[in-house]
């Protein structure tokens, strides 16, 4: 699958602006054929990162995307500028963060805010659709459980999932690999598992999945 809204010069990464003028994380912005980009940060976005180590693209610019993580928007404005024919529903539980998020949301027509924890689907169920990508960054212990629960509740059959797995997250007392290795097993029980990508240096211990619904 191909994205126009992403340009790639050498190793730098950048997104089409949705919002023309505006910085998100005061990224630097270029100029090409009278568009305006912004350059994705690969040590701020593990999305870039895994782009940039050669994972497929896997959204689309009418893409229906479910968010879960948002934080305060780095990597789902990106996400936002990838789908101009689409919708990002971006979810975070920590109200601090997410308030940015909002202010976000605001500016961006195709990007909603949920205030809400990952851990009960159930809770937005009435304000998300069944989406055709679920990307997951939440850190937390019960990680592919959280993905799981979301993947069988929103993502379309055919869709792709993206989870960001943080190994030290998952377990502090075990080897990142194990934890890989684990969470790799677990996901083919569920998934076509499409690809992995070890986003070192980007990321230290982080394993990133691609896999697509059956
Ligand atoms: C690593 S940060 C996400 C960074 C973000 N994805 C980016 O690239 O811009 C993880 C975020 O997940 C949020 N989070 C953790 N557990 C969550 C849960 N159960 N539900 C919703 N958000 C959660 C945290 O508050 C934090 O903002």
């Amino acid at each position: 699958m191909n994205n126009e809204n992403i340009l790639r010069m050498g190793k730098k990464i950048y997104t089409k602006n949705l919002t023309p003028g505006i910085s998100v994380y005061g990224e630097e912005t270029i100029k090409k054929e009278g568009y305006e980009y912004r350059y994705w940060d690969p040590f701020r976005s593990k999305l870039a990162a895994a782009l940039l180590k050669n994972m497929s693209q896997f959204i689309s610019s009418n893409s229906k995307v479910l968010y879960l993580g948002a934080a305060s928007g780095t990597t789902i404005s990106h996400v936002s500028d990838l789908t101009p024919n689409g919708f990002v529903f971006g979810v975070e539980f920590s109200k601090r963060v997410a308030k940015q998020l909002f202010l976000l949301s605001m500016k961006r027509r195709n990007l909603a805010s949920i205030l809400a924890d990952a851990n009960k689907p159930e809770e937005y169920i009435p304000y998300v659709p069944a989406v055709d990508v679920l990307y997951q960054d939440v850190a937390q212990k019960n990680q592919v459980e959280i993905f799981i629960k979301n993947a069988d509740l929103f993502l379309k059959k055919g869709g792709f999932g993206f989870l960001a797995l943080k190994a030290k997250s998952v377990d502090v007392t075990k080897k990142p690999k194990q934890i890989y290795e684990r969470v790799y097993r677990q996901l083919l029980e569920r998934f076509d598992v499409l690809e992995y990508k070890n986003i070192t240096p980007f990321q230290k211990d982080h394993m990133v999945y691609l896999v697509k619904k059956e």
